[in-house]
């Protein structure tokens, strides 16, 4: 089975050929175009932008990913040759139906059954937030991965924790009341003058801390819930930073240091929590701020005590991507029709 996957719910344009071989997910291509240089000239994404730039770039992506080879990684667009392994090759087309923005979904979606139907394929409409913990299966022997696992999505939309009892079987578990972990960081960077996005940055900075005095709330922390809240962390920030005279370099680093140690000890209690309360032995984390290594280690540390295994998807596959959505696809896709498939910006957990 090889699948073509569209993603286009946010600032990515990706597309993917995956493939299933010897037991495991294997990605033939997996290219992203990003207008995230865009979005840091405004600090922030703007959706009308952000779908503008998924309209310019969603043809020619989808075009190298299909006549992308390792030996020719420039791979030329050139739609007669495309044209030819879609007809051939391709057995489904997934798409990111939602939650997204609705014009960058609209985009991969519209496009997605243009060509469903053109070239008689099924469709298998994806959730892009499921996509995300799926990441960890590519390049992973598939029966390696054992249910029930907790799923943590960690983005700069979403803070999900997520039980799998298997491929069609979960449950939601909680979620933010308010702002995703990511978009979090990258507020109160912005209360810091870092560039869009902050994540990355804060991490830099808080590497060069060992210790400071400044503290902020871990929300929710003693709570019994696995419900999130980040909103409180930003106002908190920003009473710190109005009360400053002035910030030298170091206090911006002990501030990044106290700020990413509030996300990431409640991140690790409330999913360690979960594990140890669902009796899974498995974690599987997706999302951007997976990429974040002090989170990783002090995730990895916890979860060593009880017997759990933390598994984190490859770097390239942890922020938004096409493979991911094949990925699901593979091991869990329904095809539909073109015209049942619809973008959904709403769309969250059943
Ligand atoms: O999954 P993602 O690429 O996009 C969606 O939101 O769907 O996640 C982006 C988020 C941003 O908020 C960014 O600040 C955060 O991931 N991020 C990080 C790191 N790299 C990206 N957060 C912490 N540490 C990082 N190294
Ligand atoms: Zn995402």
């Amino acid at each position: 089975m090889k699948i073509l996957a569209i993603e286009s719910s946010c600032d990515e344009t990706s597309a993917s050929v995956v493939n299933t071989v010897d037991g495991g997910i294997a990605v033939d291509s997996n290219i992203t175009a990003t207008s995230l240089a865009l979005h840091a000239t405004t600090g922030g994404i703007i959706p009308e932008n952000a779908a503008r730039e998924q309209a310019k770039y969603i043809l020619p992506t989808i075009i190298k990913s299909l006549t992308y080879s390792e030996t020719n990684e420039k791979s030329e667009i050139i739609w007669s040759k495309a044209k030819t392994i879609l007809e051939n090759d391709i057995n489904a087309i997934a798409v990111t139906v939602g939650p997204g923005l609705i014009g960058s979904l609209l985009v991969g979606v519209e496009t997605a059954k243009t060509l469903a139907y053109a070239f008689g394929k099924p469709i298998i409409p994806v959730n892009h937030l499921l996509a995300h913990v799926y990441a960890n299966y590519i390049n992973r022997k598939i029966n390696d991965i054992k249910f029930p696992y907790i799923g943590l999505i960690v983005s700069g939309g979403h803070t999900d924790l997520l039980i799998f009892y298997d491929h069609k079987n979960y449950k939601w578990l909680g979620g933010t009341r308010d702002d995703a972990a990511g978009e979090a960081l990258d507020k109160t960077g912005r209360l810091l003058d870092l560039s869009y996005p902050a994540g990355p940055e804060i991490e830099k900075r808080a590497s060069l801390v060992q210790a400071t005095d400044i503290r902020f709330k871990s929300p929710l922390f003693n709570e019994k819930t696995f419900d999130f809240s980040f909103s409180g962390l930003k106002a908190e920030v920003a009473r710190f930073v109005k009360k400053q005279k002035a910030i030298d370099t170091n206090t911006k680093s002990e501030i990044c240091y106290a700020i990413q140690k509030a996300i990431v000890d409640v991140l690790v209690k409330k999913t360690i929590s979960a594990a140890n309360e669902n009796n899974a032995k498995m974690v599987l984390v997706g999302g951007g701020v997976s990429a974040n290594q002090t989170f990783k280690k002090r995730l990895g540390d916890e979860a060593l005590q009880y017997g759990i295994s933390i598994l984190f998807p490859e770097l390239k596959y942890a922020t938004d991507n096409a493979a991911m959505v094949g990925a699901y696809a593979l091991l869990n896709g329904t095809t539909s029709s073109w015209q049942e498939v619809k973008a959904n910006p709403e769309l969250y957990f059943l």
